[in-house]
C-alpha cells in the first residue's frame, strides 16, 4: 500500500580546526594513548575555539542543502538534537532558523535527549512529513561537549569531541515495503531510573550553571550494548528484515567496544559497521549525522543502501532508526 516516506536527500558535516590527540591530553591529565585507544577506540577528537553548537550547525546545515539543491527557504521545520545549546532559551534551532534565514512562522525546536538526539529529532521530523503537516525538515545533530567536560577529569574528559551533522528530510511517495527509499521504521525508549548513571551536573532550576558530565562508565556499559541492539533488533523486525539484509549498521560513537558489542549481538560482521569514534570520539548528538554524512561523502555508504542509525545516551535514552538511502 502506498505511503509517505522521508528520504534522505542531503547531508553535511562540520568538525572544528582544533584536534586534540590522545598525546595533547596525556600532558593535561594522567593518561596516555595506550589506555584510552584500547579502553575507547578513540585517537583524536575535534575541540571548538570558539565556534558554538549554532555555528557548527549552520556549517553542516548549508553543506546538507546544497547536498540536497535545496536552500532554507524550501525548509518547512528545524529540529535540532542537542545537550549544549547556545542559551538556555531559545532553542538553539530557532537561532540556526533566524540567521539562516527560514520563513518566518517555519516552526524550530530543539530535542534533549542527549546522545539519543539525533534519533529522537530523526524521528519526529519523519512522524510530521508522514503526518503530511511538512514536505521538507532540516533536521541537526550538534554539540559543543567541551563546554561541559571537566579537563581534570581523566575518567570523562579523554572521551567527548565537538561537531555537527545534518540531514535534509523530503516527503516522497513509497510503495510500503522494506524496498523504499527512505526513512523505513522508528523507534524510541526512554527509562528515567537510570538518570544518576550518565548526566550534567548542572543546571537551570538546580545550580544555574552549565555543570560537567558525571558518568557511571561501567553501568553506561552494560545498558549501551544491550540497549544499542535492542532498538536495532526491533526497527529490523518492524520492516521484516534480518541481518544479512542490512548494509550498514551505524551506532552512536561512544566506544569502540560498545560498537563491536552490538555488532556482534546482531551477527552483523565489522566490515558492515561504521566507526568514526576513532578521529570524532564520543560527540553526543552530533555522532550518528557525523558519521552519516562523513561515510555518505567518501562513498562507503551508497545510494540504495539499507541503514541500521542506533543511539543511546543520558536519560537513559535510546532509539532506532531503519533508512533506506
Ligand atoms: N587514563 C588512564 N587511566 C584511567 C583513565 C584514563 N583516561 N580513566 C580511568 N582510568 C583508570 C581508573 O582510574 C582505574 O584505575 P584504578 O583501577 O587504579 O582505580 C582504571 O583506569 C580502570 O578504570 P575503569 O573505570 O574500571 O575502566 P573501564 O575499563 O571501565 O573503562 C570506560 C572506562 C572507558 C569509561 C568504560 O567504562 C566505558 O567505555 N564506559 C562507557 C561509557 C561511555 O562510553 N560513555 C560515553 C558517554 S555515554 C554515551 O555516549 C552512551
Amino acid at each position: 500500500m502506498s505511503c509517505i516516506r522521508s528520504e534522505i536527500i542531503g547531508w553535511g558535516h562540520y568538525l572544528p580546526k582544533k584536534v586534540l590527540t590522545n598525546d595533547d591530553l596525556s600532558k593535561m591529565v594522567d593518561t596516555n594513548d595506550e589506555w584510552i585507544s584500547t579502553r575507547t577506540g578513540i585517537k583524536s577528537r575535534h575541540i571548538s575555539e570558539g565556534e558554538t553548537t549554532a555555528d557548527m550547525s549552520i556549517k553542516a546545515a548549508d553543506a546538507a542543502l546544497k547536498q540536497a539543491e535545496l536552500t532554507i527557504k524550501d525548509i518547512d521545520v528545524i529540529i535540532v538534537g542537542t545537550l549544549t545549546p547556545d542559551n538556555t532559551t531559545p532553542a538553539t534551532a530557532a537561532k540556526i532558523g533566524g540567521i539562516m534565514g527560514v520563513n518566518p512562522g517555519t516552526p524550530t525546536f530543539d530535542i534533549a535527549a542527549a546522545c539519543s538526539g539525533f534519533v529522537y529529532a530523526l524521528t519526529m521530523a519523519d512522524n510530521m512529513i508522514r503526518l503530511g503537516q511538512v514536505k521538507t525538515a532540516l533536521v541537526i545533530g550538534a554539540e559543543t561537549l567541551s563546554k561541559i567536560v571537566d579537563w581534570t577529569d581523566r575518567n570523562t574528559c579523554v572521551l567527548f569531541g565537538d561537531g555537527a551533522g545534518a540531514v535534509v528530510l523530503k516527503a516522497r511517495e513509497g510503495e510500503g515495503t522494506s524496498a523504499d527509499t527512505g526513512i523505513l521504521a522508528t523507534k524510541l525508549y526512554s527509562d528515567g531510573t537510570q538518570y544518576n548513571n550518565l548526566y550534567v551536573s548542572g543546571g537551570v532550576s538546580t545550580t544555574a550553571t552549565a555543570g560537567f558530565v558525571v558518568m557511571n562508565g561501567k553501568e553506561v556499559f552494560k545498558f549501551a550494548v544491550g540497549s544499542l541492539s535492542e532498538a536495532a533488533e526491533n526497527v529490523m523486525n518492524q520492516c521484516g528484515v534480518n541481518a544479512e539484509q542490512i548494509d550498514w549498521l551505524l551506532p552512536h560513537q561512544a566506544n569502540i567496544r560498545i560498537i563491536e558489542g552490538v555488532g556482534h549481538k546482531l551477527g552483523l560482521p565489522d566490515e558492515k559497521v561504521i566507526v568514526t569514534v576513532d578521529h570524532h570520539g564520543n560527540t553526543s548528538a552530533a555522532s550518528i549525522p557525523l558519521a552519516l554524512s562523513e561515510s555518505l561523502e567518501a562513498g562507503k555508504i551508497k545510494k540504495g543502501d539499507l541503514v541500521v542509525l542506533s543511539a543511546m545516551g543520558a536519560g537513559f535514552t535510546w532509539g532506532g532508526v531503519l533508512v533506506r538511502i
